[in-house]
């Protein structure tokens, strides 16, 4: 798709903000990748659905007219394009936050009770000023078109909750995010369910032909190419304002069948796999959250940092080649490693994690694992073991304060790495990891600081570094 006007990259603030903010991290570097062998659409367990199948056919050509939503009135939006207004908006924003890192300091909301401080932020008050003007200004269109289960409906509980979850709050009546016409957007958000559309259209799967992703991309393709010829929105920016959320593990191979078109979109993504085409300046990754059903989070079972007998842990099946490694040198051989393949049946795994000192993270069938978030939430020191993944919010937040690095190639010395680390290193991660947990706590509605504040600021802060031509 060729867009008639045209946006500009703001070279001032790709320096403030991509230097200061957004030095993304490298890590894994030397590590070797193997070739990825699994493709099962159902490798974890299936998200409740209770919503009935959608009018779709089966075989994956789907036409448009299935985005032309009846229920709503987007058809009669009238043409009253602003974009002066907002770009004033965003110009105001940006000074605010040059004005905080110039001064290393920042104007305190009278609302806020929580100020970011400390090393586990690149620059806590750069971050402070750039979330506190997302709060006052950011307007979110969320596109009205397309029906549930494929669009407006994603999972809410189990491993790919945080896609619904996020579509769940953009589309609540009391998201003040929300911007009431979309000439008043910052940013717009397409509300399809890479989840649902694994769910609901690749069924049934009998040959391994049926895995293929056609269907996915067409579906996705055929949204944009409904909203962009409906509306200005999609053109003006060639989708550099447009963003999808998806915790699935073949989301981000959506725009793999016409990289032009998703050039400049943002996807939002769990399985933030560089080798995968994931642009950490670009794309924005996203944390995978497993939800209990009927739950925001598992229950707290964290103890004190001198009260946790188990060095590290790690329960899970050997999905994909990292934890295979793993699984081979520690399965039930160690007792201060304790990695097991299934938990023995007396043992309950969050409350193993809040009575261990490192949880060790390896990357499954995509490079993401709800691990490092339950770790957060247990107080347990997150060990992230994987190839090629940008870890979430590392634009704000720096990992290496809070979390270890071991290499795939280093797997056998996780031991000696762990102990080498001295007491008083681990108390401050420790404490650093209770402190960035707020970040990866969802609430319905949201909080400020929270997952879906941080998602959102992620995007936002894509958002500052262009600037569209009225
Ligand atoms: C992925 O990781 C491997 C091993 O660390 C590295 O050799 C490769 O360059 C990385 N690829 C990308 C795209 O970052
Ligand atoms: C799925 O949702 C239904 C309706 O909300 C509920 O009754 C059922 O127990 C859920 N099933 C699972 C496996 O969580
Ligand atoms: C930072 O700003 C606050 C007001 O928001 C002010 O009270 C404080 O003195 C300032 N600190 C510095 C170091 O300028
Ligand atoms: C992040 O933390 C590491 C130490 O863990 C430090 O070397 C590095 O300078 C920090 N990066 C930033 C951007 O603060
Ligand atoms: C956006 O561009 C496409 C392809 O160039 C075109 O078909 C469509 O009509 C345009 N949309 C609008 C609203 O002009
Ligand atoms: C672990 O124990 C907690 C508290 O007793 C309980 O709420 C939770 O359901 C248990 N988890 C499992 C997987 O049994
Ligand atoms: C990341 O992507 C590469 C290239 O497709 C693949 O070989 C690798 O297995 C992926 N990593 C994970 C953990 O899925």
């Amino acid at each position: 798709m060729v867009g008639t006007s045209s946006f500009h990259f703001f070279p001032v603030f790709l320096l403030l903000l991509l230097l200061l903010l957004l030095s993304f991290s490298h890590f894994n570097s030397n590590q070797f990748t193997q070739v990825f062998t699994s493709f099962s659409p159902f490798r974890r367990e299936e998200t409740n659905h209770t919503t009935t199948t959608p009018h779709v056919s089966l075989d994956g050509v789907l036409s448009t007219s299935m985005y032309k939503s009846t229920k709503h009135k987007a058809a009669t939006i009238k043409k009253k394009s602003n974009p002066e207004r907002i770009e004033q908006d965003l110009a105001k924003a940006r000074a605010a936050i040059l004005k905080a890192v110039q001064q290393q300091n920042f104007t305190l909301e009278k609302q806020d009770t929580f100020v970011p401080r400390g090393s586990i932020y690149r620059n806590a008050y750069a971050f402070y000023q750039s979330h506190a003007e997302m709060v006052k200004r950011l307007k979110v269109w969320t596109y009205r078109e397309g029906e549930p289960p494929l669009v407006h409906n994603g999972p809410l509980n189990n491993i790919y909750a945080i896609e619904g979850q996020f579509m769940d709050e953009m589309e609540s009546k009391e998201n003040p995010f929300k911007a009431r016409h979309p000439d008043q957007a910052h940013i717009f958000f397409l509300p399809l369910s890479v989840t649902g559309v694994v769910h609901y259209v690749y069924k049934p799967i009998t040959t391994v032909r049926d895995y293929s992703r056609d269907r996915l991309q067409r579906l996705v393709t055929d949204y944009i190419n409904t909203v962009a010829a409906k509306y200005p929105y999609w053109n003006r920016s060639r989708g550099a304002d447009h963003f999808m959320v998806s915790c699935h593990d073949w989301a981000p191979e959506v725009s793999h069948a016409n990289p032009q078109l998703f050039k400049h979109f943002i996807r939002v993504l769990c399985n933030a796999n560089t080798s995968e085409g994931f642009r950490p300046k670009i794309d924005v990754s996203l944390p995978e959250i497993y939800l209990p059903f009927g739950k925001l989070g598992p229950p707290d079972l964290s103890r004190g940092p001198n009260n946790r007998p188990v060095l590290a842990f790690f329960a899970g099946s050997p999905h994909g080649y990292i934890r295979k490694i793993l699984l081979e040198y520690w399965k039930d051989k160690d007792s201060e490693v304790q990695v097991h393949a299934q938990l023995p049946k007396d043992v309950n795994y969050t409350k193993m994690m809040g009575q261990s000192k490192f949880c060790l993270c390896p990357s499954g069938f995509e490079v993401a694992s709800p691990r490092e978030v339950e770790a957060i939430y247990a107080g347990c020191v997150p060990v992230i073991i994987s190839d090629n993944y940008t870890l979430p919010f590392s634009d704000v937040l720096n990992w290496s304060q809070f979390s270890v690095q071991v290499p795939v190639g280093k797997i056998p010395e996780i031991k000696t790495i762990l102990q080498g680390i001295p007491d008083s290193k681990y108390l401050k991660m420790h404490k650093r990891v209770k402190r960035v947990r707020r970040h990866f706590e969802l609430n319905r509605p949201a909080k400020p600081f929270d997952v879906i504040h941080m998602v959102l600021h992620s995007v936002w802060l894509r958002r500052l570094n262009f600037r569209l031509s009225p």
